[in-house]
């Protein structure tokens, strides 16, 4: 049974271990999600720090997924933009460890999320993802709008570059 918390600072720092559980996961499994390889839990521990200082200043609402006690999955809205643009959030960092995925984790994050953003009243969100890869048919499947590529936006974990596709959701415009 897969179900949604968003944290808030004292649970994500008691989960950081598992937080870095997934991302080490990911970045071993070769997603390009900002880091190259060779990744351990030292630096993994480093960024979840900042993510949570981050989440203390209320810049960031993170999510978790959960099977059981077990957490497989996470991922990020941040909202730390300039006064512009408080009506938008970023989504970050939507991460499933191998052993967890295929089972809905990363829709059940997404919807999650997206909830949480109409209840602050957001009316856009974006992201970019790897051109090609199993998020963007994920995003796509759930109505996200593909804006277009960039080429050699960004990098494999091993060196090499890879295109990225640029989404966004108009909440405004979507039913819920
Ligand atoms: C992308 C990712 C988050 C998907 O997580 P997940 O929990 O397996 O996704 P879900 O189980 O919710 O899948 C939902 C839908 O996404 C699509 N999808 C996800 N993985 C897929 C795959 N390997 N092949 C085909 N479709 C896939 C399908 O439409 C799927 O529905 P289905 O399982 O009923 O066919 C996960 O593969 C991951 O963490 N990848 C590495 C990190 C990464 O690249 N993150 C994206 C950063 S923007």
């Amino acid at each position: 049974m897969i179900r949604v918390e968003r944290l808030d600072p004292d649970t994500a720092r008691g989960h950081r271990d598992a937080l870095g559980d997934v991302l080490c996961d990911c970045v071993d499994g070769g997603a390009s999600v900002s880091f190259m390889w060779p990744f351990d839990r030292t630096q993994a521990a480093r960024y979840w720090d900042g993510v949570i200082a981050a989440l203390g200043e209320q810049r960031v609402c993170l999510f978790a997924a959960f099977d059981g006690a077990q957490l497989g999955g996470t991922l990020q809205l941040w909202l730390d933009g300039p006064c512009n643009r408080r009506h938008r959030g970023d989504v970050r960092k939507l991460l499933v460890h191998r052993a967890c995925r295929r089972r809905g984790m990363a829709q059940r994050l997404l919807q999650a999320m997206e909830t949480e953003a109409r209840r602050r009243g957001l009316t856009l969100l974006t992201l970019d993802t790897v051109t090609g890869g199993d998020a963007e048919r994920l995003y796509r499947a759930q109505d996200w709008q593909a804006v277009g590529v960039i080429p050699r936006y960004a990098l494999w974990p091993d060196g090499r570059f890879c295109d990225t596709t640029v989404f966004y959701k108009d909440l405004a415009a979507t039913a819920v």
